[in-house]
């Protein structure tokens, strides 16, 4: 047995060669958690990736590993570095491995440089602090439209060091689109904020129009009693008879005037999720012929995903009294940690605003694929969505486009039943369906390459959005 210090340790037990991907890696023979040898030749990226998606606990580096520096000291090759790097991200202990081997320096020299490697990693980002603690913890979406959110959800909203500022320059380009230099006095645009919540749209609408040089008219519609009475408060100390605060359900309120702009923020992890499209519709009579809703555009997008920890947290949390299978046909928002994105996302669903066919409905089908480069398991799919606000300003937790610091929306995860095996070079498909009735919204889906699985959440038996 060897001496564990902190992430760092001295490991001398019986450690046995796994031919995994590359076969450069050893496994000891424990299952689960794996730990894993890692050798001089790393394998190739994607083999590299897969081992993030694993539980991994531990990871060896035998002392010949190292590299000899200038000055006598053992060093890790830039590859080797990027990977201990990451992994210390998952929190994997590193364990070191045989006798000191470099100019005579002893074990202590490699977990100095060990030490020295785990505090010059980058820093933090913001929307990594903000996540820190979160990471694989599974939550249930939330409902705004179906419940009422709580006040500290809100203050967590309005944390959000971008989201405002995108509303404001979305808001911003278009007051300036609509209104002429020479209208600026006489022209008055008339704006909604739609589910207000405690008003930080609001205040960045009054922003916009303040940089815009535009007058503005403002109604904040808010269905949730207890965010009105911070809407009221607002309007009687600071925003005075400019604002007009309207304690309605969207879908009901008739507006007193035609609207020029709709605004609001009704979008979940996987855009749809929180029913944007069914209470924007239910607004749209309110806006003007030639009216504009920030945001106008939405799509959400999946990626498939293997994760072993996600895929037994799901199981974890069965529950006595539902279908017995009802974890694995939910939705989960998850700041999703140890995991190996097996492809790219790719769109799915889309929506706009205001709706060019107003007879369209908001069920929507859709198969997508991928080529997968390495052997692995699938566990499900990770859903992400991007907004268009207004021209080129938008919103997006896509990775790939991800609004830089902006951490008002984790991805959302949808696991599957039953882990699927899959080769390098097949394809993996999914066909995800959103199903809508007049008094709810659900997703239902089935995996149907490289294998069926069966279909999830048929008929919304496990999960739904109330309407
Ligand atoms: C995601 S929160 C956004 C709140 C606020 N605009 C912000 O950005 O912090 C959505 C808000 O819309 C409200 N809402 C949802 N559906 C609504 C509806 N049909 N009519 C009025 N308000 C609604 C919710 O109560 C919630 O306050």
């Amino acid at each position: 047995m060897g001496v564990w210090a902190g992430p760092w340790a001295l490991w001398a037990g019986p450690w046995a060669v796994w031919a995994g991907p590359g076969a450069l890696w050893a496994c000891r023979c424990v299952t689960p958690p794996p730990a894993l040898e890692v050798g001089a030749d790393l394998p190739a990226g994607p083999a590299l990736e897969r081992w993030l998606g694993e539980p991994v606990r531990a990871a060896v580096l035998p002392t010949a590993l190292f590299l000899t520096n200038k000055k006598g000291f053992p060093v890790l090759s830039r590859a080797h570095q990027r990977l201990v790097g990451r992994l210390l991200r998952l929190e994997v202990q590193v364990v070191l491995s045989g006798a000191p081997r470099h100019g005579g320096r002893p074990l202590a020299a490699y977990l100095q440089y060990l030490e020295h490697l785990g505090q010059h990693r980058p820093p933090p980002s913001a929307y990594e602090l903000f996540a820190r603690g979160y990471e694989d913890y599974l939550q249930a979406p939330l409902q705004p439209l179906m419940d009422n959110l709580e006040s500290q959800t809100y203050e967590v909203f309005e944390k959000d060091p971008i989201k405002y500022a995108q509303y404001q320059q979305a808001i911003y380009k278009c007051l300036l689109d609509r209104v002429p230099e020479e209208e600026k006095d006489s022209n008055v645009q008339v704006v909604l904020v739609l589910g207000a919540g405690r008003g930080p749209l609001v205040h960045a609408a009054l922003r916009a129009g303040r940089q815009a040089g535009r007058r503005l008219r403002l109604y904040a519609v808010e269905k949730n009693p207890n965010a009105v009475v911070t809407l009221e408060s607002w309007q009687y100390e600071e925003w005075g008879a400019q604002v007009t605060v309207v304690a309605r359900d969207m879908r009901e309120w008739r507006a007193p005037e035609g609207a020029d702009l709709m605004v609001s923020e009704l979008l979940g992890s996987f855009g749809d999720n929180e029913l944007s499209p069914e209470c924007l519709d239910g607004a749209q009579h309110c806006l003007k012929a030639d009216g504009v809703s920030i945001p106008c555009a939405y799509t959400s997008f999946l990626a498939p995903v293997a994760s072993s920890k996600l895929y037994n947290e799901v199981r974890g949390c069965r529950e006595p009294d539902r279908h017995p299978q009802a974890q694995f046909e939910t939705p989960y928002v998850v700041r999703l940690h140890n995991f190996h994105q097996l492809a790219p996302p790719r769109p799915c669903f889309s929506f706009r605003h205001p709706k060019p066919d107003p007879a369209q409905d908001n069920a929507r089908y859709r198969r997508l694929s991928w080529r997968v480069g390495v052997d692995t398991a699938l566990h499900g799919f990770a859903g992400y969505f991007e907004a268009t606000l207004y021209g080129d300003v938008g919103l997006s937790i896509r990775p790939e486009t991800h609004s830089p610091g902006m951490f008002s929306w984790f991805p959302i995860f949808f696991p599957i039943k039953q882990p699927l095996a899959v080769r390098a070079g097949e394809e993996v498909a999914v066909s995800f369906w959103r199903c809508a009735t007049p008094k709810k919204v659900w997703y239902e889906w089935a995996v149907t390459a490289p294998a069926c699985s069966a279909l999830h959440n048929p008929a919304g038996r496990s999960y739904t959005i109330g309407l």
